[in-house]
């Protein structure tokens, strides 16, 4: 498949080719792409009640790439400047580096601080945020990856409370490996806390994936021809099975190839030759590509073999063949 290296280079040629203002499908989790699918905006309204109810404990899972960072991103522009987010997403913090990182978030003194001493310090710091009609809200993205010791330290930050609410919001995200972490019994007075809990799923349907694909197009100023044809959707759909970063990376490699290719439509063919790549990428069995064969035509898969060619570009092909 063609290995052109994304971003700049892509830009520059999507904007020529296509008439984008910017590359469409970026894996980067940008919040003015947020796409407003049922699926987010509840998890959005939860995490928006959670914390201005001051609910305290917050959970989101979902697989890898089904757009847990986005959400967390657009949480952040979404509420009012009366919430101070603390966004943490390092893996490799200990219950003192959690602490410290957001005493010093907060713009509070940790200076030969005890943790002891910090979370004393931050106490005093959400009463008073409290009293002036201000939240906390700590957002741990990856947290699946926290030792737990990091997890058991979060305990003592959500204990910090007053009569009637938790002054501290804590909102953890991750893969489903959260949850059977979570299950420990060194854990479970994290798990027993949780009072919301969102899982996002892949898109379960092509027209969920069709709206999605049209909704990047839209951000980037797109509004020519249709450029993913019905059966391309579907292609798509088959080979991401509706995971929102794999429809990114499959749709980006195909436009990309619809350039060089000098064409302004992607084809089936063209997905089938992008997943191939992805697909060999992730190691999953090259197998499943025969079921792309009845959405290409032959004309279609000689005449691309001929422009690749022509182009002399010998990285345009990969290894597997069309079934057809
Ligand atoms: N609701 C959405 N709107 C627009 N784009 C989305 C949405 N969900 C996911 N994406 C896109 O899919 C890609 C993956 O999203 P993101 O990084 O948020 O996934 P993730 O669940 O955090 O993945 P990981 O488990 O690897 O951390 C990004 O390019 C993001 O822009
Ligand atoms: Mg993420």
């Amino acid at each position: 498949m063609i290995e052109f290296s994304r971003s700049q280079e892509h830009k520059a040629m999507f904007e020529g080719h296509f008439g984008f203002r910017e590359t469409p499908f970026s894996v980067t989790p940008d919040p003015r792409f947020f796409f407003s699918h049922p699926l987010y905006l509840e998890g959005l309204a939860a995490l928006v009640h959670g914390i201005e109810s001051k609910t305290g404990f917050m959970l989101v899972t979902g697989e890898v790439g089904t757009g847990k960072t986005i959400l967390l991103r657009k949480l952040m522009r979404h509420m009012d400047a009366r919430v101070h987010f603390v966004f943490v997403s390092n893996s490799h913090l200990t219950s003192y580096g959690l602490t410290e990182l957001m005493v010093q978030n907060l713009g509070l003194n940790n200076k030969e601080k005890t943790r002891l001493e910090m979370i004393q310090d931050l106490n005093s710091y959400l009463i008073h945020q409290l009293r002036t009609g201000r939240t906390v809200a700590l957002l741990i993205d990856e947290a699946q990856k926290l030792s737990d010791e990091a997890l058991e330290g979060l305990c003592d930050l959500s204990n910090l409370e007053t009569d009637e609410e938790k002054l501290l919001q804590i909102v953890l995200v991750g893969q489903p490996e959260l949850i059977t972490k979570l299950n420990k019994s060194s854990l479970r007075r994290i798990k027993e806390r949780i009072a919301i809990h969102h899982h996002l799923y892949s898109f379960q349907t092509t027209s969920e994936v069709d709206h999605y694909i049209r909704h990047r197009l839209q951000i980037v100023g797109y509004d020519g021809p249709e450029i993913f044809t019905k059966n391309g959707i579907e292609a798509i759909w088959h080979y991401s099975g509706g995971t929102p970063r794999l429809i990114n990376i499959l749709c980006d490699t195909a436009l990309a190839m619809a350039c060089v290719a000098a064409r302004k439509k992607v084809s089936p063919y063209m997905l089938m030759r992008a997943a191939g790549g992805l697909l060999l990428e992730q190691g999953t069995e090259a197998a499943k590509i025969g079921a792309l064969g009845s959405w290409i035509t032959e004309d279609e898969s000689s005449a691309l073999d001929d422009q690749s060619k022509a182009l002399g570009n010998k990285r345009y092909r990969n290894k597997i063949e069309p079934s057809a």
